[in-house]
């Protein structure tokens, strides 16, 4: 492991971009410390109430998006934070130069099964002069994201990071609470024999997905020509994290299940910043034919189609719905 001092080597970042990701951090070294603890520190199970999206909300997730939400309000680094635990976006600083929108804790019905959890943040330029309690100045399209990035709490805590030149992987030193340069340039391959779906849709996806899984699923006797490894950790951040490490499909596709709710993930602080993550290294993310990074939000806590992963496998898969 090459060993750096405590900073992040983002260069070329202006530094209270530096100091508002270092906030973020300071936040997720806590969330980090109680995931850990698991039962010993009384975190575990749901709390009474749902959140604006209608999901339970589980103690782990108000107690991570209270430390974030404190921590960043009170640093005066941001203008206004959106988040998927808050109905609405809440104003900051008026002077601050940054937006964050963030999930404080995804894949939270991993918590109380002690499997994989994290964070994920993507952060904005505020246009100059708006009313930090405006939340139209979170509608901005993934491209003007300045950073992203996200913590997976693992058997290891580590961060992924892009201030838009390459993504990088730290991992949280524990001994001296600093998260440490590990992966200084993260590629995707570009091939891959593996994907990662949850595979119970199967019979609610619209027909091309329903062709391409089955065509990996049919292996060197179909058309594909090879034979393929399914994984599902049901939390982004930890398959997210398998695709930025070893390659990989990971998609949520529009299904029919509940036409009132045809996409499952949410585009400013699960889609957006994954994007970015992704592209950083070399990947691709795409909503149906349409880059995700492109799309124009209309609305916080809106839901969109998510395929992303290696080059090649990203475009076979768009391929069938062209
Ligand atoms: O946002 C929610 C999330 O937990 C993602 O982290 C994960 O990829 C997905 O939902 C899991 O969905 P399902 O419960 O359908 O497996």
């Amino acid at each position: 492991m090459r060993r750096l001092p405590p900073v992040l080597l983002e260069d070329g970042c202006s530094r209270e971009l530096l100091s508002l990701i270092r906030t973020i951090l300071a936040a997720c070294k806590e969330i980090s410390f109680r995931v850990s603890q698991g039962a010993l520190s009384g975190v575990l199970g749901s709390t009474l109430d749902e959140n604006i999206q209608g999901e339970t909300q589980k103690k782990l997730d108000v107690l991570s998006n209270q430390l974030i939400k404190d921590i960043l309000l009170e640093s005066g680094y941001v203008k206004a934070i959106a988040s998927e635990e808050e109905d609405y976006t809440v104003a900051g600083d008026p002077d601050a130069q940054y937006i964050v929108a963030f999930d404080p804790l995804d894949g939270s019905s991993n918590i109380d099964i002690n499997s994989l959890v994290g964070t994920i943040f993507s952060i904005m330029e505020a246009p100059k002069d708006a009313d930090p309690s405006d939340p139209s100045i979170f509608m901005q399209a993934g491209k003007k994201q300045v950073a992203a990035g996200y913590v997976l709490y693992g058997p290891s805590t580590m961060l992924a990071l892009t201030t838009g030149k390459g993504t990088r992987l730290y991992t949280l030193d524990k001994t001296h609470g600093s998260f440490l340069l590990t992966q200084e340039k993260l590629i995707i391959p570009a091939d891959t024999n593996e994907f990662a779906i949850n595979a119970s849709n199967q019979r609610h996806w619209l027909p091309p997905m329903q062709q391409y899984i089955e065509d990996c699923l049919a292996g060197t006797e179909g058309p594909r020509n090879k034979n393929f490894n399914m994984r599902w950790i049901a939390c982004m951040v930890g398959d997210v994290h398998r695709l930025l490490t070893r390659g990989g499909l990971f998609s949520y596709p529009e299904d029919t299940k509940n036409p009132a709710k045809p996409y499952k993930l949410r585009l400013l602080y699960e889609a957006n910043p994954m994007s970015m993550l992704v592209e950083q290294a070399g990947g691709l993310s795409y909503a149906g034919t349409e880059r995700i990074m492109d799309i124009e939000p209309s609305e916080i806590h809106q839901r969109v189609a998510v395929t992303m992963g290696s080059k090649n496998e990203v475009e076979t898969c768009l391929s069938y719905h062209k």
